[in-house]
C-alpha cells in the first residue's frame, strides 16, 4: 500500500491542495494505483488548534508514509519577533530536518505559452532549463543562534556551519542530476568572504573527481543573482547552501513568469520525499479563489515520479497542465489579456478534464 501524508497548511495551501487531491483521487481509482492518504495539520492552523506548529504524531505519520504532499505555511496572524513564540515556519524546518530531507530540487522550466508573463524579455528566456539544488537541512537555518547581551548591549547571531559530509552528499546529488541533463554544474558560494564557503568549494572540487564528465564551475552568490537575470541560459544545475538556495530559487522562479507555477521536491537518499510548491501561503489572496494551483499539482507529479516510481503518470499530469495553458486558461497571477481568466477551482477542473481526456 502506498501511503501519503497530506499537509495543506495555511493561506492558499488548503485551496490548492483541494484541487490537487481531486486529481490524485481520479488517477488513484482510474488507474488502480493503490494510494491511500491521511491529512495532518501543520503551521498556523496547528498553532491555533494545539499551540504548536507541528505535533509529534504528525511527524510519526510522515515517517511511516512513502511521501508527503505539503501546501504552504505561515501568515501575518502568526508573525512574531518575540523569541520563543511558536512560528509556523518552525514546523517546516523541523519536518525537513526530522525526515532527513537534505536535497531540495527546484526545477525551473519556461512554459512557452507564458513567456509574456515573465518580466524578462523572450530572447533572454528562450531555452532556459535550470535545476536549482538547495541544501535543506544544514547551514545558517540550523546553526547555533541566540540573543544575548554584553558590555556593548544586546545582540543576536546565527551561524553558518557545514559538515563535510553534508556538502559531499548534496554535491553528489548535484553531479548525478547534471549527468542526466546538460552535464554542467555551477556551485554557488561566497568564498571570497566566508570560511564556510571556502570549505564548501574545496569539498565540491573533491567530489568532482568522481564525476569527471560533468563540467564544474564556481560562482559567487552576488554574481549569480545578476547572471540569472542577465543570461539564465548559461545555467544547467545550480548547487548551493540552504540560505543562498532559498534566495536564488525565488529569483529563478520569477524567470518562469510566476512563482505560482513551480513545484519542488525535498529528498533524501531513499525514495521518500516531501513535495510542495516553491511559493508561500500568499495570505493576501487566500480564500478568494485567485490562487494558482499549478505549482501544487506539479508537486504531485514530482511525487509520482520520485517517490512512487510512476513516471508515466507524472508525465500525464505535466502534459495536462501544458495543454490547459496552451488553450489560454490563466489564473490571475499569469493573466495578461487575450486569455481566459479562471479561478483556482476552475483551473483545477480544467487540468483534471485534460487528464481524463489523455487517458
Ligand atoms: C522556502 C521558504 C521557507 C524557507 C520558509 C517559509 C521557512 O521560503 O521553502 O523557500 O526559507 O526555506
Ligand atoms: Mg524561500
Amino acid at each position: 500500500m502506498k501511503k501519503l501524508m497530506v499537509l495543506p497548511g495555511d493561506g492558499i495551501g488548503p485551496e490548492i491542495v483541494t484541487e490537487t487531491i481531486k486529481i490524485l483521487d481520479y488517477m488513484n481509482s482510474g488507474y488502480e494505483l493503490g494510494i491511500s492518504y491521511e491529512y495532518g495539520d501543520i503551521g498556523g492552523i496547528a498553532i491555533d488548534k494545539y499551540g504548536i506548529p507541528l505535533k509529534d504524531d504528525v511527524i510519526e505519520k510522515c515517517k511511516n508514509s512513502c511521501a508527503v504532499l505539503l501546501g504552504a505555511v505561515g501568515g501575518p496572524k502568526w508573525d512574531t519577533t518575540v523569541p520563543g513564540m511558536p512560528r509556523p515556519e518552525d514546523a517546516l524546518l523541523r519536518i525537513r530536518k526530522e525526515l532527513g530531507l537534505f536535497a531540495n530540487l527546484r526545477p525551473v522550466k519556461i512554459f512557452k505559452t507564458l513567456m509574456a508573463s515573465s518580466t524578462l524579455k523572450e530572447e533572454v528566456l528562450e531555452g532556459v532549463d535550470i535545476l536549482v539544488i538547495r541544501e535543506l537541512t544544514g547551514g545558517i537555518y540550523f546553526g547555533e543562534k541566540n540573543r544575548l547581551s554584553d558590555s556593548k548591549g544586546e545582540y543576536a547571531f546565527d551561524t553558518e556551519k557545514y559538515y563535510k559530509y553534508e556538502i559531499e552528499r548534496i554535491a553528489r546529488v548535484g553531479f548525478k542530476a547534471a549527468l542526466l541533463r546538460g552535464k554542467k554544474i555551477t556551485s554557488v558560494d561566497k568564498a571570497n568572504v566566508l570560511e564556510s564557503s571556502r570549505f564548501w568549494r574545496e569539498t565540491v572540487i573533491n567530489i568532482h573527481k568522481e564525476f569527471k564528465e560533468v563540467e564544474l564551475n564556481h560562482m559567487y552568490v552576488d554574481n549569480t543573482s545578476m547572471q540569472l537575470i542577465r543570461n539564465p541560459r548559461q545555467f544547467d544545475v545550480i548547487v548551493t547552501s540552504n540560505m543562498f538556495g532559498d534566495i536564488l530559487s525565488d529569483e529563478t522562479a520569477m524567470i518562469s513568469g510566476s512563482i505560482g507555477l513551480l513545484p519542488s521536491a525535498s529528498l533524501r537518499e531513499d525514495s521518500f520525499g516531501m513535495y510542495e510548491p516553491i511559493h508561500g501561503s500568499a495570505p493576501d489572496i487566500s480564500g478568494q479563489g485567485k490562487a494558482n494551483p499549478i505549482a501544487q499539482i506539479l508537486s504531485l507529479a514530482l511525487l509520482f515520479r520520485y517517490s512512487l516510481n510512476l513516471s508515466a503518470k507524472a508525465d500525464l499530469i505535466e502534459k495536462a497542465v501544458n495543454t490547459v495553458l496552451e488553450k489560454g486558461f490563466r489564473t490571475a497571477d499569469i493573466y495578461f489579456g487575450e486569455t481566459s481568466l479562471v479561478s483556482t477551482a476552475e483551473m483545477g477542473a480544467l487540468i483534471l478534464k485534460e487528464i481524463k481526456e489523455l487517458k
